[in-house]
């Protein structure tokens, strides 16, 4: 069975004071409760620091939104992953869509991450998801699927045990629909039977494949509860603890 993975992306959000009581009230949490779910907190990058030592032994992992493959040297204004490893970091987001939308992040230069990360022995979580007129023109597998092979290319099953996936359909995100179970349940099989093709079916069932877009406490239990679906990529929910320590709980309940 796969332990439900619960990562909070607080994007551009937080001040350090703010994000680090946050990171607080989530350890303390976790400490006390002991959920059988694993937790990450991506903070942004100036808060990694503080919010890891909010953090201290809870068992949350720390994690950043992005990095940069090349090892250090002149690139001004990127984030180079010893960087990221020396501040606690255990997971990177890569190919979120609004580093795809805003950044112009290919699924070429997503891919470079991708390998650069795993090879530092990182875990990646690798986001993929469709826009709103791709799945209303029935092109949801075909970019899915794009996105798979051109952002794993490379990767090795060896590599493929620090990958987790996170579906995120770009309509869902921040806009308070949410895809309903049975879409992310046919998206995750369908991500899940392609983990299968690409590496074999033994290595996709322990892949985990995090759903993404509004998920919220009213709404996770049900899209948790998706044989396909093994946790969540939250983000407004993840910056306030009322909102996230619940979703971490209904997952911890249907672990169970
Ligand atoms: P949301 O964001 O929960 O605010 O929709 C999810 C994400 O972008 O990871």
């Amino acid at each position: 069975m796969r332990r439900p993975f619960v990562a909070g992306n607080w994007k551009m959000n937080t001040t350090r004071s703010s994000g680090v009581a946050l990171a607080k009230s989530v350890a303390d949490a976790v400490r006390t409760t002991r959920p059988a779910v694993d937790v990450a907190l991506c903070p942004p990058f100036p808060y990694l620091i503080p919010v890891g030592e909010a953090l201290g032994d809870s068992g949350v992992w720390l994690g950043a939104q992005n990095a940069y493959h090349a090892a250090p040297g002149a690139f001004t204004g990127e984030i180079a992953l010893p960087m990221l490893q020396e501040c606690g970091c255990q997971w990177v987001i890569l190919g979120h869509s609004e580093r795809r939308q805003f950044f112009g992040e290919t699924d070429a230069t997503i891919n470079q991450k991708v390998q650069a990360t795993l090879a530092a022995n990182l875990g990646v979580i690798f986001c993929v998801g469709e826009l709103l007129a791709e799945r209303q023109s029935n092109q949801t597998e075909k970019v899915l699927e794009t996105q798979m092979a051109g952002g794993l290319a490379g990767v090795s099953p060896a590599a493929a045990a620090h990958l987790v996936i996170a579906y995120e359909p770009v309509w869902a995100i921040g806009t308070g629909v949410t895809a309903s179970p049975e879409q992310a349940e046919a998206a995750h099989a369908f991500l899940r039977r392609w983990l299968a093709g690409r590496f074999d079916s033994g290595l996709a069932e322990t892949i985990r494949i995090q759903y993404g877009g509004s998920v919220k406490p009213d709404n996770a239990r049900e899209l948790l509860s998706q044989p396909n679906v093994d946790g969540a990529l939250v983000g407004g929910a993840s910056l306030k603890a009322e909102q996230f320590l619940p979703i971490i709980a209904a997952a911890a309940e249907l672990s169970r």
